[in-house]
């Protein structure tokens, strides 16, 4: 069965299968709705429901606690639709922001490029036979053949690519995803099937202050997508790139990131190294931050990368006066 969804604030109807969380059956239309993860822990996605009934499916009490589900509230990439619905999202959406955003849609490509480029990670490119329309900082969903599952990977190329896109892949031991398929048995003219764009992570519209990135291991794909469009774009005056690594074999990339500073003067990239002596910046990648600036203030961040290095640099940018609505994150879900 599908069910007709409306949201109480936009003159906008879906039609949703039973089984297809109701927020994917608005981004497949093009119509925008808030949301992070799709994976049911963010909770940027939660929405009233006004109208009808819902099933709640794979909703954690972690994300969508009892008290809320008992105030109508559910988790729109979780829950699917028992009856027509109408619904209200809970984070405030402002239609009008000035954002072209893409409908989301199911592709099929080729792997073109598979090469080791840092200490377990690989650079993964997949020529589509359609091309995929996103915005830098956006994530697409590979799925793992012969198996239900899923995994999200942020695009690293600019979105001016739309028919080829690099994904930076991290292999987690026993992982089904990595382990399993992507370090052992995948190989270039492998066909894959992919759903994207997913997520609002990014700079889509230009912004008068200067950015700092911070990138932590794979969480570069998404920066690099970001500094090639923004540079190309001149969405922000000046752009700030850290890259944090335990030691060399960690980083990747970085001759690319040379050439672009060497191109762009309001471009600057700093990489950074933990546990290794060398000629470039050595501690954690938000202490270089701390020493490069005194004062964040009127500063934006987006950061992406392991959680405790995410924390730790909203911790330092927030201590250099940096205004919390001027950071920006994204969760970065470790795809086993
Ligand atoms: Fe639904 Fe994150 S919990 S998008």
């Amino acid at each position: 069965d599908t069910h007709e969804i409306r949201i109480s604030t936009l003159e906008k109807s879906t039609s949703c299968p039973d089984d297809q969380p109701v927020l994917e059956s608005f981004l497949r239309e093009g119509i925008w709705l808030p949301h992070s993860c799709t994976q049911g822990t963010c909770g940027t996605c939660k929405m009233k429901v006004l109208e009808g009934e819902i099933d709640h499916r794979g909703s954690s009490e972690y994300t969508l606690t009892l008290e809320e589900r008992d105030a109508g509230i559910a988790l729109g990439c979780q829950a699917t639709p028992r009856s027509n619905l109408m619904l209200e999202p809970v984070e405030q959406l402002d239609p009008d922001d000035g954002v072209v955003r893409h409908p989301l849609k199911d592709v099929i490509g080729t792997v073109v490029t598979l090469d080791d480029i840092a200490r377990d990670i690989r650079r993964l490119v997949v020529e589509l036979d359609d091309p995929m329309n996103f915005n830098a900082g956006q994530y697409a969903e590979i799925k793992v053949p012969g198996t239900d599952v899923a995994r999200q990977y942020s695009m690293a190329n600019p979105p001016s690519q739309t028919d080829r896109l690099e994904f930076h892949i991290k292999r987690t031991p026993d992982g089904i995803a990595t382990d399993g398929w992507m370090f052992r048995e995948m190989q270039r003219g492998d066909r894959v099937e992919l759903k994207g764009p997913l997520g609002d992570f990014g700079m889509n519209t230009p912004q008068e202050e200067p950015a700092i990135l911070i990138a932590g291991g794979t969480g570069l794909a998404p920066l690099k997508s970001i500094v090639q469009h923004a540079l190309a774009d001149e969405l922000a005056p000046q752009l700030y790139l850290y890259q944090g690594g335990r030691t060399r074999q960690d980083l990747y990339d970085m001759e690319f990131f040379h050439r672009l500073e060497q191109q762009y003067e309001q471009f600057t990239y700093r990489p950074c190294l933990s546990e290794e002596e060398w000629n470039g910046a050595t501690g954690m990648v938000t202490d270089a931050v701390l020493e490069d600036f005194t004062s964040c203030k009127g500063l934006s961040a987006y950061l992406c990368g392991p959680p405790p290095m995410v924390e730790a640099g909203v911790r330092a940018l927030k201590r250099r006066r940096m205004a919390p609505r001027k950071i920006f994150r994204e969760e970065f879900l470790d795809a086993s």
